[in-house]
């Protein structure tokens, strides 16, 4: 070995030999390995040597420098593990000690009304779309056939923005409009979402609920086809017992308008507290959509009818599960939605 990688070699076993921890040996690592460490310092001299000495050198060095860097490693290796055992004896796990139980969250319930009854209408064809909660007068009322200063604004107590022009929408109806302007007909579909209404809340008012929207709309959709679809999901959501009908009423945004009722699903028909004593519940209105809505959108009212609806999904969730106070479902008590 060349004079200065005998030196070298002699300085490392001098150190390695006094090097105890985990830290001294990494310096020493850099000292003699590192960038610019001593060994390297040679490895890069090679190039400046004679040819006959370059080869044998570099070869040596090389072997060197494997040697070197196996010794720390196992050195390393060896204190890591004594490391380790000892914080084994320290650190203790106790298997015995009971868990903490973990609880599993669930879908709300007016989620899984919501699912339930969106599974029905896709059964039957139609699809699901979704709209902005945000509207402007335009979709929430005037395409809908409500124009200004028109009484039916009462009904639906809006909450404004403080710019005067933009509204929480009071109702699905506006994605009709919305859906209409992206599509051709035949259009088929069913819109779940939130409302809003500025009104005092009691057992069956809130100021925030759900509906869902439905439209249809095609070349001979005709007022049978409205009652055949609603009764066939009544049907499917309540029980093929339970017995529908449908009631003269008024919408602007249809004609003729319906409201669907539905034999009391709490005493069958008998009258009870639910009920009022009439053996029948008002479940949703509905109709055929109003020549007008489809001119504003462009659709030809002489060549397409349609018919649509609103469904109250709070009011079918309070009947399904016996529940008689809509505000619970948004008030997030553990206790009441660990029930379902
Ligand atoms: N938008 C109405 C409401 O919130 C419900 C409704 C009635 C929707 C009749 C319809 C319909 O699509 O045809 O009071």
């Amino acid at each position: 070995m060349p004079n200065d990688l005998e030196q070298i070699r002699a300085e490392f076993d001098k150190s390695f030999s006094g090097s105890e921890s985990v830290e001294e040996l990494e310096k020493l690592k850099v000292a003699f390995l590192g960038r610019k460490g001593k060994l390297t310092d040679v490895l890069r001299g090679l190039s400046a040597l004679p040819a006959d000495q370059k080869k044998s050198t570099g070869e040596k060095a090389n072997v060197l420098k494997g040697e070197l860097e196996t010794l720390i490693e196992r050195k390393l290796a060896g204190l890591k593990n004594e490391l380790y055992a000892s914080r084994l004896k320290t650190e203790k796990i106790d298997i015995t000690l009971p868990e903490v139980p973990l609880s599993a969250g669930h879908k709300h319930p007016l989620r899984r009304t919501i699912e339930e009854m969106s599974s029905i209408f896709e059964s039957l064809g139609f699809v699901t779309a979704e709209g902005p909660e945000l509207e402007t007068d335009w979709y929430n009322f005037e395409a809908l056939n409500i124009p200004p200063d028109h009484p039916a604004r009462d009904s639906q107590d809006t909450f404004y923005l403080v710019d005067g022009k933009r509204l929480l929408r009071t109702h699905t109806s506006p994605v009709q409009v919305h859906e209409m302007e992206k599509r051709k007909p035949p259009v088929r579909l069913i819109v779940p979402g939130k409302v809003f209404r500025n009104e005092a809340t009691d057992a069956s008012h809130a100021a925030v609920f759900h509906q869902i929207e439905g439209l249809a709309v095609d070349e001979n959709i005709k007022f049978s086809d409205l009652k055949g679809v609603l009764t066939v999901f009544v049907h499917k959501y309540f029980s093929p017992k339970t017995n529908v009908r449908f009631r003269p009423s008024h919408f602007q945004f249809t004609e003729p308008s319906a409201e669907l009722d539905v034999e009391c699903t709490i005493c069958g028909g008998k009258g009870c507290r639910v009920c009022k004593g009439s053996g029948w519940l008002e479940m949703l209105g509905c109709g055929m959509v109003h020549p007008n809505v489809l001119k504003a959108v462009n659709y030809d009212p002489e060549k397409y009818t349609g018919f649509a609806f609103g469904i109250g999904v709070e009011r079918f969730a309070m009947l399904k599960y016996g529940v008689d106070d809509m505000r619970l479902f948004m008030e997030n008590n553990v206790e009441f939605l660990k029930q379902f």
